[in-house]
């Protein structure tokens, strides 16, 4: 199984050949899902013990299996957050697999280190955070929050000089999933804090620090910018502000709208960001680099150091090792794939500007969408969107004719559209992030709704 042989080879060519094709598909198909008992009425068992004609096992991924995957980098994915690599960082991709890179130290993985942290570098510059600051790329913004709140809940801890003391986050009702689940796991409580039009303020911040019962405990506040149901983007400049006076850990959750810093039209709505003491930026979102790959910054990466280090007697190599960067000292993981190398080197060849344009293109399309159902009587725009969601109301709708609409529009290959829930109401909503998306896109999309 290790040798190149005529064997390999002849597999080689067929995967190769596979790749080409994948490649080249533009715009991509959406493809559709298809119901567990279907998928294993269409496909066959592979695995045994003398194995199969590699060719019958592609041809088995290439009729069945990938056509039953909806491309989360279609155009016409406009649900949850789609995702839109570029051609160049997904090829560089399929790179990075046949590299065996793993990327836990410097001794280990030195130019792969060298390169993420350059990418790294770029995204903490678009942040405007310190010369100092440094993380790792990782999983995902899940695994991201987790990491970065860990270091937050210790170093509160730590401050607080009890490491056993239950302390609190404040966050609001729109901070994402993940922290949530971050915060059971970590056995942190939420300081809730009201929404002010949407969003967290530094004013309303401080008006529940000073209204709870034992405001010492609360160690961080974890921001949005850029929430995943609206695209809104809190006060960061306010909320920096009663972090420096309180002492408190500044998160700040841009996995999602991270992106949009590169965009003229947004950057204003990011004012403060650069005050955050972790920060996650999701470079397989908005950032156009292939599933799965999360930015992790840190202000001071030496806080991170002391929670995610990992000592062992194998490891003493690793740790004794000066003067390189580790990024397992970053994150709870230690094997780590090289994930940021096909976003680093995608923006290498096409460079910021390319970028830049992409995403205010997307954010163009994002205007225009909201300005069409403006435009429609039967639809009611829910908020002027700010980065790159629309919320949208179909008048007389409930919440089971959304749901057949989205169905519909499965089924029928035409966009991925899920309902959400705005103020306690089923709504329409479109995530836009693909720069191939259109308004003829989204005509074809809204002519569905009468
Ligand atoms: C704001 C925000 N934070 C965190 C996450 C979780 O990121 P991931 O799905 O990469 O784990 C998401 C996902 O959409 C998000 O929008």
């Amino acid at each position: 199984m290790h040798e190149f042989d005529a064997a390999t080879q002849a597999i080689a060519d067929e995967v190769f050949e596979l790749l080409r094709e994948l490649v080249a598909l533009d715009p991509t198909p959406l493809n559709g899902t298809i119901k567990p008992n279907e998928v294993a009425a269409l496909a066959r068992p592979m695995i045994n013990e003398t194995g199969n004609d590699p060719a019958a096992v592609l041809e088995l991924f290439t009729s069945v299996l990938a056509p039953a995957v909806i491309r989360a980098d279609s155009p016409r994915f406009l649900a949850w957050i789609p995702s839109a690599p570029t051609k160049a960082s997904m090829l560089f991709d399929a790179v990075v697999s046949l590299a065996s890179i793993s990327g836990v130290s410097w001794i280990e993985s030195a130019g792969a280190v060298w390169a993420e942290n350059e990418a790294l570098r770029f995204i903490a510059d678009l942040a405007g955070m310190p010369e100092g600051a440094g993380g790792t790329f990782v999983q995902g913004g899940s695994a991201a929050n987790l990491s970065a709140l860990a270091v937050a809940r210790d170093t509160g801890r730590r401050r607080l000089g009890d490491n056993r003391r239950r302390v609190r986050f404040a966050i609001t009702v729109d901070t994402h999933s993940s922290v949530r689940n971050t915060m059971h796991l970590l056995d942190v409580a939420p300081l809730l804090v009201p929404l002010v039009d949407d969003r967290l303020t530094g004013g309303a911040l401080a008006e529940a620090l000073d209204s709870c019962d034992d405001p010492a405990s609360v160690c961080a506040v974890v921001a949005n910018a850029g929430s995943t149901n609206a695209g809104l983007v809190d006060d960061l400049a306010g909320i920096a502000r009663i972090c420096d006076d309180r002492n408190l850990w500044m998160h700040v959750d841009a996995a999602y709208g991270g992106g949009a810093l590169l965009a003229p039209s947004a950057r204003g709505q990011f004012a403060g960001i650069e005050r955050s003491d972790s920060l996650v930026i999701d470079p397989h979102k908005w950032l156009y680099a292939p599933l799965d790959c999360a930015a992790l910054l840190y202000r001071d990466p030496s806080l991170a150091r002391s929670v995610h280090g990992q000592h062992a007697a194998y490891l003493d190599s690793v740790n004794e090792q000066t003067g390189g960067w580790n990024p397992g000292d970053y994150a709870y993981q230690l094997t780590r794939r090289a994930r940021g190398l096909p976003f680093w080197f995608s923006l290498a060849v096409h460079g910021a500007d390319a970028y830049r344009d992409a995403v205010e293109h997307v954010l163009e399309i994002t205007r225009g969408a909201a300005e069409r159902i403006r435009g429609l009587p039967h639809l009611e725009l829910l908020r002027e969107p700010e980065l790159s969601v629309v919320l949208f109301r179909r008048i007389g709708w409930d919440a089971v004719q959304y749901a057949a609409w989205s169905d519909q529009l499965m089924r029928d290959h035409e966009a991925l559209v899920v309902p959400t829930r705005w103020h306690d109401e089923t709504v329409a909503r479109l995530a836009f992030l693909h720069p191939g998306t259109t308004l003829e896109i989204v005509d074809e999309i809204l002519a569905t709704t009468h």
